[in-house]
């Protein structure tokens, strides 16, 4: 991110801590609770929004080497990713042509060939078929037509792409607009896969997301985890198109009171995450990345999986390593350690995701939920400080021809 950027951020969250105050958009919004619990709108999202968008699907830190593979199926189809032995990305259907059975089965590995564990047809990376057994029983097959199905990909500054349909069209620069260069400037293709966590609870995909949608609660929810870390009820925000950037202080941000504003650096100081349409947190911090990945349940609206993968830079992973043991960071000491600025490792980011996001966020999303399909209470209430919902809620209702929220007056 620009230095410049960053000052003007920073200073725009110090002046809110000054002046007590948060985003303001200037509206109130009634949200109508059966957005999270009705099925033919559901039916909509997942179409528009997943079978026929594009997907961000991981990192290149998740495909590390020539041979490295990983699998997903979060969004109705089975997709394999694959990286060749030019080191190039490839995603394809994880459906064998002969009769359909996946290629492989593991979350994650690396692998030279891919046999189907059904009749042993094997593939390369490059989704070629590279062996029929036994053909002069089975009978000719030309292996160039028998492929697997590819998806169309694109993999662009440390993101990778894929579209779920075999004809879908990737335009990059269309979805991320003027976000591109600025995700360009994190280095996010330096980063190594680290570890990750699945939350798979009973709230629609949308009331996930919502958590990552104001900081009006965090000194209250949070106020024994999160709440520690960060001062809450500020956000320095920004929308670019169906996208946006969500910065709030940190309370090690006070430090750069007492230094030259040449030498702030903001990812110390703050939280920083984009949001990415439809259902992607990207969390961007100095020697680390969160990728945040939510999906919705095709069959119900009331639960959602949130994939959660955490990505480091070796170079920092390395420097931890060689930390004494009694200097690592636990589980236990993460909020401690992240108010001090010590390392954390990755299990230590993984232990944020469940205190804060699973075991409060999340509860409260489930308890929103059972609200929503109580359908006794018609509409929530979003804040003029609560500007990213308002803008997560119209962009779902805009791409799919409905009308904006209401303003309350
Ligand atoms: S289904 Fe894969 S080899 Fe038969
Ligand atoms: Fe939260």
């Amino acid at each position: 991110m620009h230095h410049d950027l960053q000052v003007s951020i920073a200073k725009e969250l110090l002046r809110q801590l000054d002046e007590d105050e948060n985003v303001d958009a200037g509206v109130q919004y009634r949200m109508p609770t059966n957005s999270y619990a009705c099925p033919e709108l559901a039916d909509k999202e997942w179409t528009s929004f997943f079978r026929e968008h594009p997907q961000l699907i991981g990192l290149s830190g998740d495909l590390p080497e020539p041979g490295s593979f990983f699998t997903i199926d979060d969004f109705g189809i089975p997709v394999l990713a694959t990286r060749d032995k030019q080191g190039e990305f490839h995603a394809f259907l994880n459906a064998c042509p002969h009769r359909g059975a996946r290629v492989a089965n593991e979350q994650r590995g690396k692998r030279p060939v891919f046999v189907c564990p059904f009749h042993s047809w094997s593939f390369s990376p490059k989704g070629d078929l590279l062996a029929v057994p036994e053909m002069d029983h089975f009978g000719a097959i030309d292996k160039a037509c028998h492929g697997l199905v590819a998806l169309p990909t694109i993999e662009r500054d440390g993101l990778l792409w894929v579209h779920p349909q075999p004809d879908g069209k990737l335009n990059i620069d269309e979805l991320l607009g003027p976000l591109a260069d600025e995700l360009a400037s994190h280095n996010i293709a330096r980063l190594s896969f680290a570890a990750d966590k699945t939350i798979d609870m009973r709230l629609n995909w949308k009331l996930a997301n919502d958590t990552f949608g104001e900081t009006y609660h965090f000194a209250k929810l949070h106020k024994d985890t999160l709440g520690q870390t960060f001062y809450g009820s500020n956000l320095a925000y920004e929308e670019m198109g169906q996208n946006h950037r969500f910065v709030t202080a940190r309370k090690s941000i006070d430090v750069l009171r007492d230094q030259p504003e040449s030498e702030w650096q903001l990812l110390e100081a703050a939280l920083v995450i984009y949001y990415l349409f439809p259902n992607i947190q990207l969390v961007v911090d100095d020697n680390r990345v969160t990728l945040v990945r939510i999906y919705p349940d095709k069959e119900n609206p009331g639960r959602s999986v949130t994939r959660i993968n955490i990505y480091f830079d070796p170079e920092y992973i390395e420097k931890m390593d060689a930390l004494a043991d009694d200097l690592k960071i636990t589980a236990e000491t993460v909020y401690d350690s992240d108010r001090l600025g010590k390392p954390l490792t990755p299990d230590a980011v993984l232990e944020v995701f469940s205190s804060t996001v699973e075991e409060e966020d999340y509860v409260m999303g489930e308890h929103q939920q059972k609200t929503a399909q109580s359908g006794l209470l018609s509409h929530s209430i979003f804040g003029r400080n609560e500007a990213p919902l308002h803008h997560f809620h119209n962009n779902f209702r805009s791409a799919l021809g409905m009308a904006p929220l209401e303003r309350v007056e």
